[in-house]
């Protein structure tokens, strides 16, 4: 028992534990003995469990903080199914520190994920602790504060009933690029993945690239509306959703977990696209927390979808990846603020609409309010998905608030201009990778401010969260990142080397 290495507290109560369920197994195997009821199942051990197929009616059904530390930090389950007061409730009255803890049928899951965490902690130090207390205190506010808007909260589309031409693009498209993997860059500490024993890559799905086929075919605004179509069949009462973010293809290997968490607002509902897998048969369940509040497992095949309301859906892969690759695009959507359980909304909205929702929106995050255009601090701005009264909607005022009296303060251009990383960490990952290459009213992006700043921490981070650095200012007709930093602080500036040895070449603006 690993657990039990960890500290003296965490010792003595696992000894206590053993004791008790030495104890507890003679009682249980006399029983047996006598044949008073067959309990054979109940001395299945973590072995031969694991190798049971999943979703097997056997499998019992469970809830938060079984797989993984849901709702408490550091407390999973230890509460194993074959204890004798879960065998013969009636023989044996449930023990003290028993009581309220869900039944855990999957092993010592506590051990798995202190080793998770150690892991972490040897590479990352505290600030895996942050990122767990965060991901924690989420799981526990976000659900409640949301609207849902289906029955269940998830539903796989299988391939057979996907759109076909774009299950057939984004094939060919994986076959021209499956060979393009770049690391996925994880903050340092970020505990969502075990990115530091089992890393992650990204195939970019936006290629300028026109010498290969694959590339030429423009496949967004298909698979766009094609998710648009499926989200649209399965929430009916929302008249309108708006395409939040498309983000690459994540590809997994070996040993992956990914850590149950919900989705940053305005993700509220998502798509997980099961690009490709190797091996072809292998299956890695994805669990979601339904709004049932019980675990299920889902097993996506190459080309099936999962949509799934991913602001209030608890979701995660607790169970390690077994197999050399597993590859999935993710999708991100909102409902616009005209949803029919939320008609009061539509009046004053309607009006300021015009034009390219698309841009509105872009320009919306940039102000840092999550797609939703009206700063007036009043509870009917909120997002339609949002709770009245609730935590969530709390912080989201509040946050309106704070942006009124800031003014442009917290603008992105002006972190980044000023060297301010966490604040800029914090806008950025608030906001999701839009803002990252936003524009300000001169087309200039945060990368080229930062490169004129000279400021290498702003330059590199903006860089890893997917700043395009041949983006050139102006709207295309000023320079590029790398012009700026030479023009600035000449040639052997670290953001200048920094910019060059990925590739960058200096291009001044048009005169
Ligand atoms: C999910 O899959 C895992 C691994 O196969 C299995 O141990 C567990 O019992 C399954 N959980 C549910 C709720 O079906
Ligand atoms: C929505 O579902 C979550 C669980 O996924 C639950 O905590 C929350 O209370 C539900 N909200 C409403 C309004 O029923």
């Amino acid at each position: 028992m690993r657990a039990c290495l960890l500290s003296t507290k965490s010792e003595r109560r696992c000894d206590e534990t053993k004791q008790s369920f030495i104890k507890w197994n003679l009682a249980l195997i006399s029983i047996a003995f006598l044949n008073i009821v067959n309990v054979t199942t109940a001395f299945v051990d973590t072995e031969s469990k694991e190798s049971e197929t999943a979703g097997a009616t056997t499998t019992p059904t469970y809830g938060v903080d079984v797989s993984m530390p849901i709702h408490h930090k550091d407390t999973v389950s230890i509460n194993y199914d074959y204890f004798p007061h879960n065998v013969l409730p009636s023989l044996y009255p449930t023990p003290q520190m028993f009581r309220n803890m869900p039944i855990q049928p999957l092993g010592d899951r506590k051990a798995f994920y202190h080793q998770f965490m150690e892991e972490c902690r040897v590479r990352y130090g505290d600030r895996c602790d942050e990122y767990k207390e965060y991901r924690i205190q989420t799981n526990l506010k976000q659900p409640k504060s949301m609207v849902n808007y289906t029955e269940t909260g998830f539903k796989v589309l299988p391939v057979a009933q996907t759109n076909s031409k774009v299950t057939n693009l984004l094939n060919e498209f994986w076959n021209f690029h499956r060979e393009e993997w770049t690391p996925e860059l994880w903050p340092d500490g970020n505990t969502y993945v075990n990115h530091w024993s089992s890393p992650t890559y990204m195939v970019s799905v936006d290629h300028h690239d026109t010498s290969l086929r694959g590339s030429r075919v423009d496949f967004h605004p298909l698979l766009w509306q094609a998710a648009k179509d499926a989200v649209s069949e399965w929430i009916p009462q929302v008249d309108e959703w708006i395409e939040c973010s498309m983000y690459g293809i994540r590809v997994y290997t070996e040993g992956a977990i990914l850590n149950s968490h919900v989705d940053r607002l305005p993700q509220v509902v998502s798509i997980v696209i099961n690009i490709a897998q190797d091996p072809y048969e292998v299956t890695w369940p994805l669990e979601v927390i339904g709004h049932d509040g019980l675990a299920h497992n889902v097993t996506l095949q190459p080309g099936d979808w999962l949509l799934y309301e991913s602001h209030s859906i608890i979701h995660g892969r607790p169970f390690p990846f077994r197999g050399n690759y597993y590859a999935n695009l993710f999708l991100h959507l909102e409902p616009k603020g005209h949803s029919q359980l939320h008609h009061q909304h539509s009046g004053a909205d309607e009006q300021d609409h015009g034009g390219d929702m698309k841009q509105q929106y872009a320009s919306a995050l940039e102000s840092g309010i999550g797609g939703h255009e009206t700063m007036d601090v009043t509870t009917t701005n909120l997002p339609p998905y949002i709770l009245p009264d609730s935590t969530s909607a709390q912080e989201y005022l509040a946050k309106q608030q704070q942006l009124k009296e800031d003014g442009t303060n917290n603008d992105i251009h002006t972190l980044a201009a000023n060297g301010k990383l966490t604040e800029l960490i914090d806008l950025i990952e608030d906001n999701q990778r839009l803002l990252v290459n936003a524009k300000d009213h001169n087309g200039w992006t945060p990368l080229h401010e930062g490169a004129r700043g000279g400021h290498m921490d702003v330059v590199r981070y903006l860089v890893e969260r997917g700043a395009d650095i041949h983006e050139r200012s102006h709207y295309g007709t000023g320079g590029n990142a790398l012009f700026y930093s030479i023009d600035q602080h000449g040639q052997h500036h670290p953001v200048t080397e920094y910019l060059k040895s990925l590739g960058a070449i200096s291009v001044g603006p048009e005169l």
